[in-house]
């Protein structure tokens, strides 16, 4: 009997040292932690159930069945976050740069299909090469049973992926259908071709860093939502996402009671608006006021500022906070900040979670740039998710809500449950003076008349109150009660039950 444990033992220490001290020391000597180690970082201690530790490939070719490492070169099984379940596979970079196998596919199909089957998330570490190159189509068909699961899963549990390390191929489009991306400065890429390609095809000379970098992923092409200074900053941020999470989009968000009183007033935030109409303030600040102890966990920080996304929690619960910027462009919608926000409101609407939506945003960016490039489809997305989600929906209108725009950011004609404004909120088809000078344009040569047909316009509907005559706006309320009317709302809100017709799916505008 020792024997025989014994030789698991021995089994388990072999598996376990993957592709061997050298490569480990080079991972470790890049400031990467072991795919192992990873999970322990993630992971509440001793929580890890890990399956599969002997799988092999079944590859001959180009001399591979002389190299098999148990494992195949990715760890896989279930554990717990803050005693929630959740599966986890976890590349190895250290056997054949973590590439994917038909043999190493099949150990992530099975958590994924596991983890669909008891309705509960799955965080994915990658660190792949991407297809292993000796396995030829076994390997590209191995990603798409992944792909094939990523979508099935997609809505049903939250997916989360890290990228830690250079991530090429499938191993970029797998993430690319999860949820979140989080991303490591100066370690990870993800690309679809890698540089030395790029410079084949196009003869265009990029660094990897450049070409699919953190920084280029969280402020250029918006791919990743968040990067993180190294693997543990990554692993600890990942579990305070997921604390934010339901399990599956039967289940509710945890609730997390707060010390934070629900009625808390804050005075400072009457003052919040400039007298001037033109001129900017931070929406940040009223987000980091108004939510429990001050917390808000952003994404894409980085990405199409003029707008913000993230979660945080009110009166404990979970809530996704989309709110205009005026800090940047004057908060105004375009194409990025239409998309970003929503498939956020997507994600929330998917989970569960309430979505909270700050406005002041004075429309749509005009201009060419903004029309070529497809303003008109991709700002008719964010109408479209506001549209068709189902969650409670809260709207604060602190200042500007003009044109389309108004009725974009969860207005009341687009099911919003509760919508407020502040009585400094200005709701109309644009700002006064662009108005006056179109429907007075015969005054256009008279400053005097013209500055007098501007503040009769202003007087009439540049403030909360047509609005409010009409019950499109539910309550003007005082900025420093915007915590506890907030929060009310949300409890009142909480058995809310809304459903949309049947269908196989809608046509979201793509
Ligand atoms: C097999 C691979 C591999 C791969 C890396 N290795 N990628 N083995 N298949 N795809 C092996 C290397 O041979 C090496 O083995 C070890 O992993 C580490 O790789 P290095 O090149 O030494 O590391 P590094 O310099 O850090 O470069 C990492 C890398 C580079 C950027 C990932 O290896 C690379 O460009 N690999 C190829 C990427 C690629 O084109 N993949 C196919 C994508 S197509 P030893 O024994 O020396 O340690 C794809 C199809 C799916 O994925 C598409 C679906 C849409």
């Amino acid at each position: 009997m020792i024997d025989i444990n014994q030789e698991l033992e021995s089994k388990r220490a072999r598996a376990r040292l993957g592709g061997g001290q050298q490569r480990i020391d080079t991972q470790h000597a890049k400031g990467k932690l072991t795919a192992r180690e990873r999970i322990e970082v993630l992971l509440d201690a001793d929580s890890f159930e890990e399956w599969d530790m002997f799988v092999e490939h079944r590859s001959s070719d180009f001399g591979m069945q002389e190299q098999k490492i148990p494992g195949d070169g990715v760890v896989t099984g279930y554990g717990s976050i803050n005693g929630r379940l959740v599966f986890v596979f976890s590349q190895d970079f250290t056997v054949f740069g973590g590439a994917l196998s038909e043999a190493h596919a099949e150990k992530i199909c099975k958590i994924m299909d596991q983890a669909l089957k008891v309705g509960a998330p799955v965080i994915g570490l990658n660190d792949s090469g991407g297809a292993r190159i000796q396995e030829g189509v076994a390997s590209l068909g191995g990603y798409a049973e992944v792909f094939q699961r990523n979508v099935m899963s997609s809505g049903v549990i939250p997916q989360i992926s890290l990228i830690m390390g250079p991530c090429a191929g499938g191993a970029v489009y797998s993430p690319a259908m999860t949820d979140f991306i989080f991303m490591v400065e100066g370690s990870s890429y993800m690309f679809v071709t890698g540089p030395e390609v790029v410079k084949t095809v196009t003869h265009e000379e990029v660094s990897a860093e450049e070409l699919g970098g953190a920084l280029s992923h969280t402020s250029k092409s918006g791919v990743a939502d968040r990067a993180f200074d190294n693997d543990v900053d990554a692993l600890l941020m990942t579990r305070r996402l997921f604390n934010y999470l339901p399990l599956n989009n039967k289940e509710k968000a945890p609730v997390r009671a707060s010390l934070d009183p629900t009625d808390r007033l804050d005075v400072s935030l009457d003052s919040l608006v400039p007298a001037l109409a033109n001129q900017a303030y931070d929406m940040r600040e009223l987000i980091d006021k108004i939510v429990d102890d001050a917390d808000f966990f952003e994404l894409q920080p980085d990405y199409a500022k003029n707008i913000m996304v993230g979660f945080a929690r009110m009166a404990g619960m979970s809530v996704g906070i989309v709110a205009n910027q005026p800090l940047v462009l004057a908060g105004c919608l375009d194409i990025k900040s239409a998309i970003k926000a929503a498939r956020f409101v997507r994600f929330c609407d998917a989970f569960n979670i309430p979505v909270i939506t700050l406005v002041d945003v004075p429309g749509f960016m005009p201009g060419t740039a903004q029309e070529y490039g497809g303003i008109i489809k991709h700002g008719a997305k964010l109408l479209y998710a506001y549209a068709e989600c189902t969650v409670p929906k809260i709207t604060l209108i602190t200042r500007k809500a003009y044109g389309g725009a108004y009725d974009v950011m969860s207005s009341k004609h687009l099911r919003g449950d509760v919508n407020f404004a502040w009585p400094q909120a200005e709701i109309a088809v644009m700002g006064a003076k662009g108005a006056v000078e179109i429907i007075f344009r015969q005054d256009k040569a008279d400053p005097v008349k013209l500055a007098q047909r501007e503040a009769e316009y202003k007087a009439q509907f540049a403030n909360p109150f047509v609005a409010g005559a009409r019950g499109y706006i539910d309550d003007v309320i005082e900025p420093r009660q915007t915590r506890k009317r907030i929060c009310r709302s949300l409890i009142m809100l909480k058995d809310k039950a809304l459903t949309n017709p049947w269908r196989k799916h809608g046509n979201i505008p793509l």
